[in-house]
């Protein structure tokens, strides 16, 4: 049999420069399908409810590309990576090609279906169980599409590339807002968070009942440090941490990724021919956050993409928001100048450039758990060896 393997044999964690991914390239890695919220959505929310608005877009695809951020995502790094095209969004009727894989995540998704009051509005309906069944109505099709010939046989993948592919999941950010919004405390928040982390679990049972054996998993992110929340939420400065980020909310993701690694470590042995890898992708924007310019970023929480208030955020006006002004429409929240040195796009989201400095930190493993894991490196045993 000859599967891929992102297993590296050497125990040390020296960072090779390597061009990220050759190693799987030689395997057989086919096609990436990925689940998941805006950190990861390629066009999904736009497609169905209406583009992302300008200036989202304006650094790399220079007009707006579905995504909630000046240009690529984590997912687009990995993707280039591994030599496939950016994945195209599910629900994308538009162009879309799913030869290497496709992208179920829609900015706004949460693990849990919400009930639909008033109150947790504001979240895709697109949750995790949906983007499970699309998927697997997605395999079942496009094998018979598929048979059909022509364009269709270039558009859709082949049969065997569903077993040989890499599942990406980046989801439970909105899970936790969710409870936030309802005015939940934080330890009611914590008490929700098992239920949340049973359903993502099943949607991974779901996936390797399907033929899925390679899971590539994103922790969240310092959602204490993203200026929506810090705006919505004002909090004295002994809540802060020195980077100022609200340390409770930082706390409660945390929480969500300790519960997260062990509902892993619990797949690990439920699912004997998964192979799971957790990715500490707080950790790596914590770091981002916390020493900004040393990595050659500036202003940590404040974001590029607004509209005044102290995060240059305000969710009456988000990026993008205009206003008629004597007959004209005028656009209010703009781009800063140069995105290319700021870490935080629009207040919730990340720019191009600290997307590219995230992926380039777990692209080698060194985020990962097992800490072996790694998307390339050229230290990595062949394939047929694992
Ligand atoms: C690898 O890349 C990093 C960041 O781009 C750079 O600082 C480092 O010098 C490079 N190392 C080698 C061995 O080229
Ligand atoms: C929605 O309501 C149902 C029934 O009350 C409850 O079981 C479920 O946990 C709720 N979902 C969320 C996300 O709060
Ligand atoms: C779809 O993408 C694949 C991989 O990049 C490419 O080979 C193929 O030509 C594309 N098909 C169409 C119809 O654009
Ligand atoms: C949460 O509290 C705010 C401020 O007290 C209130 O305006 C809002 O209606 C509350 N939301 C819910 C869902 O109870
Ligand atoms: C946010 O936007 C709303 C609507 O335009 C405005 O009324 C409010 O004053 C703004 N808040 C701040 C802090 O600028």
């Amino acid at each position: 049999m000859q599967f891929l393997t992102w297993l590296v044999i050497s125990t040390t964690l020296t960072q090779s420069n390597v061009t990220g991914g050759s190693r799987l390239r030689e395997c057989n890695l086919r096609a990436i399908f990925n689940f998941g919220d805006s950190n990861s959505d390629t066009g999904g929310l736009s497609a169905a409810f209406g583009q992302a608005p300008p200036p989202n877009g304006i650094t790399f695809f220079h007009y707006p590309s579905g995504r909630f951020s000046d240009g690529r995502l984590i997912i687009d790094f990995i993707a280039k990576s591994l030599g496939f095209p950016y994945l195209s969004a599910y629900l994308d009727s538009v162009g879309s090609n799913f030869s290497h894989g496709a992208n179920f995540a829609t900015a706004g998704s949460t693990v849990r279906p919400q009930n639909r009051t008033k109150s947790q509005s504001g979240y895709s309906p697109i949750s995790l169980d949906v983007q499970f069944v699309q998927f697997s109505d997605f395999k079942t099709r496009s094998k018979f599409v598929r048979q059909q010939g022509g364009v269709f046989k270039e558009l859709l993948p082949r049969e065997e590339y569903f077993s040989e592919a890499l599942y990406t999941f980046d989801i439970g950010q909105n899970d936790l807002t969710a409870g936030y919004k309802l005015n939940l405390t934080t330890e009611q928040v914590k008490a929700y968070i098992p239920d949340v982390l049973g359903q993502f679990s099943s949607v991974i049972k779901g996936v390797y009942g399907e033929g899925g054996r390679w899971f590539w998993i994103h922790n969240t992110g310092p959602l204490g440090c993203l200026p929506y929340m810090l705006d919505r939420y004002p909090m004295s400065p002994a809540q802060m941490d020195d980077f100022g980020c609200a340390k409770a909310f930082n706390r409660v993701a945390q929480y969500f990724n300790k519960k997260l690694k062990e509902a892993v470590e619990k797949l690990r042995e439920e699912l004997p021919e998964a192979k799971l890898t957790y990715v500490d992708v707080y950790r790596v924007k914590y770091t981002l956050i916390s020493h900004a310019q040393k990595y050659g970023f500036d202003k940590g929480v404040i974001a590029c993409c607004g509209h005044g208030g102290k995060y240059n955020f305000n969710n009456s006006e988000r990026c993008g928001a205009s206003k008629r002004v004597n007959g004209r429409e005028i656009v209010i929240a703009k781009s800063c100048k140069d995105p290319t040195v700021r870490i935080i796009w629009d207040g919730i989201h990340y720019t191009e450039a600290a997307n590219n400095w995230i992926f380039q930190q777990i692209v080698y493993g060194s985020f990962s758990d097992p800490p072996t894991s790694s998307l390339g490196d050229t230290n990595s045993r062949s394939c047929s060896e694992f």
